[in-house]
């Protein structure tokens, strides 16, 4: 076996005969809850306002074009998951289907996704909690409220979630399907509160030009304006839908809560967002809340309804660190499977006897996140990444093509409609929207990748438990 057609048995992925059965007990309103549990987050609360100031009005069609290629790629997920219920999302995928070295490339940059994720989320969170904290006129130092690029010296606040998320992860603590329920509904309802107020004062006026700065284009300082490039930010909203995925083996009738699950919760969030957006835009000129790191917040206050406007950002605080933990969580088993493939060292792999967690790439996911927060620009953390998660879904996409053509007849618990044009629909769109991004960002992205293809030569393509089988 060279190193290029080094793959995992697909029949002893999906056979889990030996493994504990998890019991089928949800049904779809369950996925969707808990997809959108995941979706909701930094990208509508807090990325509506930079994606308008790079696209004007017309942000309403990046968020169309962004929800577009998330849902082929969630598709893609779908089937994928049912067929390969096993721990590692794109990367275990990838392995099946692909091989190592490119399954090694979607972990690095799955890890790369899942704690810049972490910094990007905590950071819209802090902006939800600095705004509450400065309208309690508290004596707090405005300097720790944000980080170096947003005029201060250390967003406090994003650190500290980082790290309190970690914590609660490493002593334990999972997230209940009814906390999760719970936190859906006050997310959503916050959405709709803004919404019903920001509605009765729509100015359609607001929404000229339209498209201020085109499909695509460059400013005087180098910046990539237009519909393309805020859909490369606003994509950040849309993903977190892989933990339906991941719960594939738990739904009573995988084929069609699913695709009910998937689908529905792609198809809310994209409708929910347009609808925010949209309101936002009508209330206020879009030039007027695309500086601002709590955009609902704002607006709300703009329009005399400062009480709505804590009750909004309450909301964001209070259910946004589950997001957080959502991909904290994440992180440690990728980190932990890739470990137990002995493409990263073994101690990474390692899980405490008391709190059977894995304390210790925990709270490196935690620190290293919170030190992203504490100091990186919300802008570049969220579209690095969405680098991550589009090369993923892009591997997710080819790796169920690649299976229908060399293995059409295994069993499917769901299928992608339309494949053929689904699995090339996402890696199109998603190639697009990496396109799309800055080149700062790509760059990052191509560091990032390098270093672990250095680290992959010299030391997982020896130790890999592949390699050692022979
Ligand atoms: N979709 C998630 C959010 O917007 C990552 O926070």
């Amino acid at each position: 076996m060279t190193v290029f057609n080094r793959r995992k048995s697909i029949d002893a992925m999906a056979d889990r005969s030996g493994s504990e059965q998890l019991r089928p007990t949800l049904s779809w309103p369950h996925l969707v809850a808990l997809g959108v549990g995941a979706i909701v987050g930094t990208g509508i609360y807090t990325l509506t306002g930079i994606g308008a100031g790079l696209a004007g009005p017309s942000v309403i069609v990046s968020f169309v074009i962004a929800g577009l290629v998330s849902a082929c790629a969630a598709l893609a997920y779908a089937e994928m998951a049912t067929m390969i219920p096993a721990a590692g999302s794109a990367y275990t995928y990838t392995y099946v289907a692909i091989g190592e070295p490119v399954a090694w490339f979607v972990g690095c940059s799955l890890i790369l996704e899942y704690t810049v994720v972490c910094a990007a989320v905590s950071v819209g969170w802090s902006a939800y909690a600095g705004g509450v904290i400065m309208s309690w006129h508290l004596p707090v130092v405005p300097m720790l409220l944000a980080g170096p690029a947003a005029g201060g010296i250390l967003n406090l606040p994003a650190v500290a979630i980082s790290l309190a998320v970690a914590a609660l992860l490493a002593a334990g603590t999972k997230e209940s399907a009814t906390v999760n329920f719970v936190l859906v509904l006050v997310k959503l309802a916050a959405l709709a509160i803004f919404v019903a107020l920001a509605f009765p004062v729509f100015d359609a006026a607001h929404f000229h030009p339209f498209m201020p700065y085109g499909w695509s284009s460059l400013s005087p300082d180098g910046v990539k304006l237009g519909i393309l490039p805020a859909a490369s930010l606003i994509f950040f909203a849309f993903y977190g839908f892989d933990t339906i995925s991941t719960a594939a083996e738990e739904a009573k009738n995988p084929g069609r809560d699913l695709s009910i699950g998937i689908i529905g919760s792609m198809v809310l969030c994209t409708l929910i967002y347009m609808a925010v957006a949209a309101a936002a835009i009508g209330a206020m000129p879009t030039a007027d809340f695309a500086k601002s790191a709590e955009p609902l917040a704002l607006i709300l206050r703009t329009l005399h309804h400062p009480g709505w406007a804590t009750i909004v950002a309450g909301a964001a605080i209070v259910a946004l660190p589950t997001v957080v933990m959502v991909f904290m969580y994440g992180q440690s088993r990728i980190f932990f499977v890739m470990a137990r493939d002995r493409l990263l060292p073994g101690i990474l792999a390692k899980v405490n006897e008391r709190t059977h967690t894995p304390i210790a790439v925990t709270a490196f996911t935690g620190v290293v996140s919170a030190a992203i927060a504490g100091l990186a620009p919300l802008k570049l953390i969220a579209e690095l990444a969405n680098a991550g998660t589009l090369c993923a879904f892009v591997a997710v996409a080819l790796s169920m093509m690649v299976l229908r053509l060399r293995d059409p007849r295994r069993p499917r618990l769901f299928r992608t409609p339309l494949w053929w044009l689904v699995g090339p629909g996402a890696i199109a769109g998603c190639g697009y929207l990496f396109w799309n991004l800055p080149v700062l960002t790509q760059s990052l992205f191509v560091v990032w990748n390098g270093l672990g293809i250095v680290f992959y030569l010299a030391y997982g393509m020896r130790k890999s438990r592949l390699a050692q089988a022979g």
